[in-house]
């Protein structure tokens, strides 16, 4: 299969502009401009893109959504890439600048934004310079400012930096932070694209959604839609990670088997070990137990479900049998703890508490009850959390010791 995203790695230098525009580069962008911004919507939505930040929303559905009372409209470009396990914008943003910021500038049009925003990890700050500097030539090239190509359609793109905080990932923190407050979630409703940033009608996407949409452009919703499944069309960037003798980036079109993604591609586990268990979404996985059953499963977001795991952002790590997961469920821990927000009581407390717990357990001072509890508090906090992160930090509390009761003993 071709590149639909990781074009660079075929392709040497596309992240110079005069190499990207004789390799059909600004095409989509081009295209995109004489059509209805209607039909743009249209067929993103018809090409059944789902947002590759996680949750798996379809991104035209969420274009349609832009409130058209209120207005200006923003765009913004959600590049914290912080889920532990998750290393694919980065690969995008430097290796593929163009496909990204040609994706913006779509997904601008479409929702009539005059003005877009990437929002990068603090951590990122070589990267957020080097996309201003690929902004600019596009910008020479008259892909960007002012009258884009001759139309009527203008777009300044800018690159914000945070400052490096997991809970920043999270769509209205984020936005919170751009408008230079405490990266703090938003109670929703309402949404974005009804109040977003400066409480106007914003989009926000993930980077490889926003760089997926110049080739839906190009070759049209069918065209995308050869790629895998009816509900998770496409092809998708599987970060793999963990105890496998290949990691890093794949892509791979949804539907392919974790066994192929684990074992043919990434070439199995070292050393002559075996492979216990899956996170497929980073640190905020369930434990998958890696059965054949799960081995067999596809990788989209309707399968993974089945097998008692999500989708997410598939950043999958791979768990060894020398693993014990008391260990990993305290590393998950000291991660949420750190980055929990503290703005509602059930996260902030309950991930100090499953802090304390499961550092006891894994020090081999807790006991029967301590496992018990370390349960109980995950499982009281499921439901109850302003945000997402309060909710991830419990699924691999809870899946570890329900499904390796023998980790715990
Ligand atoms: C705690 C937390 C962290 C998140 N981090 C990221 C992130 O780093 N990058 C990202 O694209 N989405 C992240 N998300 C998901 C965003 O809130 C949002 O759903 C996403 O940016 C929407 O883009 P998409 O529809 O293209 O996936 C995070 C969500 C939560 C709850
Ligand atoms: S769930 Fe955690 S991160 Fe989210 S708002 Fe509550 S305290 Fe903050």
């Amino acid at each position: 299969m071709d590149y639909m995203l990781l074009r660079h790695r075929d392709i040497p230098k596309l992240n110079q502009i005069d190499v990207f525009m004789k390799e059909d580069g600004f095409e989509g962008l081009k295209k995109a401009l004489k059509m209805d911004t209607a039909d743009v919507t249209n067929e993103v939505k018809a090409a059944g893109l789902r947002g590759r930040g996680g949750a798996g929303f379809p991104a035209g559905v969420k274009w349609s959504f832009m409130d058209n009372n209120n207005w200006p409209h923003y765009v913004v470009a959600n590049a914290d890439e912080s889920e532990p396990g998750t290393f694919k914008d980065r690969e995008i943003m430097e290796s593929n600048p163009f496909q990204f910021l040609e994706g913006i500038a779509i997904a601008s049009y479409a929702v009539g934004a005059n003005a877009a925003y990437i929002y990068l990890r603090g951590e990122f700050w070589e990267v957020a310079h080097f996309l201003d500097e690929k902004i600019e030539e596009m910008e020479k090239a008259g892909f960007l400012g002012e009258n884009i190509q001759g139309t009527d359609c203008s777009l300044k793109i800018y690159t914000h930096l945070g400052a490096g905080a997991y809970i920043c990932g999270e769509e209205t923190a984020l936005l919170e932070s751009m408008e230079g407050k405490r990266g703090q979630p938003r109670v929703r409703p309402p949404f974005p694209p009804s109040q977003g940033l400066y409480n106007k009608p914003t989009v926000v996407n993930n980077v490889e959604t926003l760089t997926s949409v110049p080739y839906i452009i190009n070759n049209g919703a069918y065209g995308y839609r050869k790629f895998g499944t009816e509900k998770s069309p496409g092809t998708k960037i599987f970060s793999l990670s963990g105890n496998v003798n290949k990691p890093g980036n794949y892509e791979l079109p949804l539907g392919t088997t974790f066994r192929e993604l684990i074992f043919t591609h990434g070439g199995g586990i070292p050393d002559g070990k075996s492979i216990k268990a899956i996170m497929p979404a980073g640190a905020s996985s369930s434990m998958v137990v890696a059965n054949d059953e799960a081995l067999d499963t596809p990788l989209t977001y309707e399968d993974v479900p089945n097998v008692g795991g999500d989708l997410g952002s598939a950043s999958v790590i791979v768990v060894d049998d020398s693993v014990s997961l008391d260990w990993l469920i305290r590393k998950t821990m000291d991660f949420f703890h750190h980055e929990s927000c503290g703005k509602c009581t059930p996260c902030r407390e309950g991930s100090y508490w499953m802090k304390k717990l499961t550092e006891r357990i894994h020090s081999g001072e807790g006991t029967e009850e301590d496992v018990a509890l370390l349960k109980d508090v995950a499982t009281q906090m499921q439901g109850t959390t302003l945000c997402a992160l309060g909710e991830f930090s419990t699924m691999a509390v809870v899946s570890s010791i329900e499904r390796f009761p023998e980790d715990f003993a």
